[in-house]
């Protein structure tokens, strides 16, 4: 199989059209439209407008010569209030997307949960709530009863992670509810949804899993690096993969929760076959022990987004970082790689995302530089063995960053806000050019 070339997106960060043929809203939407939790009082009400503009979008990706399109359905368009009959014409929206995606020959990577969970289903507990794992696995239906004729390639969930410890954590993501031994029943939630998901699906079946990656800062601090590696990739990779939870976990949390929310059958229903596993990598960081929590700052370091652990503190270090604050460290890329294949392989892996904020301009040399030096790694990678698939650059055009909102651009493709223009940075050309000649 040839190796896959590919851009990401997600639905809320790019679709804008909000209100549009039956969509209701989400978790986001309610988080944005409060004040004081997205930068500015930005919303994802228009984004980049690409509910209305897909077709010259999809021509744009076609002109860069992407083999591969990641993007996300959003649940409360297809299935407005997270139950019930599907909605037809936010699955026309879809459905034509994929068609023409396939007519330019650009495989269609369809995410099923990019964050934006139904705020009925919100209302009635949210992820730390159990029924709302069997609601997913309802609308995974929908979604494949509506693309599966000819989407051969689907994720489940998008980070997990983010959606548990910073949704229900640090709060710092929507619904922004912040309680630790709710964070960790989400993310069984979520192990239980994908689980339930699966059989549901055909074709090729993964997960987007933004595994983290530390440094101890002396080798006293390797507990720091053990609890972070339980509580942030372990709690996902161990009941998806082997079919339980880690044993230190348990133990780390037990002051926060007594777990009882993993009910008799759970993780016999969470180990699914998997097809591939989607890893996004942004960054790395240097981690010790601390005795008290501390007010870190940097990647979701806010100690409640690590119960338990609420006492690891994260080390900056004298690198180069992104627009975000991330350090630049693509050697953890490779060692993340390496790890994974030889803990939880062999498995097909893909990079799902990978990319950088940097400030507004079209001549983007530092994003180049960044891309440039994460793709030699997967290369290298590649060159020993690790079984990697497919590279989807994060993003494919400027979007709505989140908490963050439009105030970081991670797009090769620039975004003009008042007049919707897209325009190739120098990093798209340089992108296209590399797919060219691969
Ligand atoms: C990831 C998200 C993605 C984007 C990048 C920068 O955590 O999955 O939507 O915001 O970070």
């Amino acid at each position: 199989m040839t190796f896959l070339w590919g851009a990401a997106t997600a639905a809320y960060q790019i679709e804008g059209a909000a209100n549009v043929d039956g969509r209701t809203p989400s978790i986001w939407d309610t988080f944005s439209h409060t004040p004081g939790k997205v930068v500015r009082g930005e919303t994802g009400d228009v984004a980049c407008d690409h509910y209305h503009r897909s077709a010259d979008d999809v021509r744009l990706m076609s002109k860069l010569g992407l083999g591969a399109y990641r993007f996300s359905v959003s649940w409360p368009r297809v299935q407005p209030g997270g139950s019930g009959p599907a909605n037809q014409r936010g699955l026309d929206f879809y459905s034509r997307l994929v068609d023409d995606l396939l007519a330019q020959n650009i495989t269609p990577f369809v995410t099923l949960y990019h964050w934006d969970l139904p705020q009925e289903l919100e209302d009635a507990g949210g992820w730390p709530a159990r029924d709302t794992a069997f609601r997913f696995a309802e609308y995974a239906s929908i979604v494949h009863d509506a693309l599966g004729d000819r989407v051969q390639n689907w994720i489940t969930l998008n980070e997990p992670w983010c959606s548990a410890f910073l949704g229900y954590g640090s709060g710092q993501h929507a619904p922004g509810r912040s309680n630790g031994a709710d964070a960790l029943a989400a993310a069984h939630h979520l192990n239980l949804a994908h689980g339930l998901a699966v059989p549901r699906l055909s074709g090729s079946v993964g997960i987007s899993l933004n595994l983290h990656e530390f440094l101890p800062e002396s080798p006293s601090d390797a507990d720091a690096v053990r609890r972070l590696d339980a509580v942030g990739n372990r709690i996902f990779l161990d009941p998806l993969l082997r079919g339980n939870y880690p044993a230190d976990l348990l133990d780390d949390t037990s002051g926060v929760t007594d777990w009882s929310f993993v009910q008799d059958g759970d993780l016999a229903l969470i180990k699914q076959p998997m097809s591939f596993l989607g890893m996004n990598y942004y960054t790395r960081a240097l981690v010790k022990l601390g005795d008290k929590p501390q007010d870190g700052e940097g990647l979701h370091h806010l100690p409640t987004s690590w119960p338990g652990s609420e006492h690891v503190t994260v080390v900056e270090r004298d690198l180069p970082r992104t627009d975000m604050g991330w350090e630049i460290d693509p050697e953890g890329l490779l060692v993340q790689l390496r790890w994974v294949n030889e803990k939880y392989g062999p498995l097909p892996l893909y990079i799902t995302e990978n990319g950088a904020a940097y400030p507004e301009a079209v001549d983007d040399q530092e994003r180049i530089a960044y891309l440039d030096s994460h793709l030699k790694v997967c290369d290298q990678a590649r060159a020993e063995g690790v079984p990697l698939k497919g590279y989807f650059l994060w993003s494919l055009m400027d979007n709505f960053e989140w908490a963050w909102g439009y105030s970081k651009r991670f797009g090769i493709v620039h975004v003009d806000y008042d007049s919707q223009a897209r325009t190739l940075k120098a990093s798209a050309h340089w992108y296209a050019e590399r797919i060219r000649s691969a």
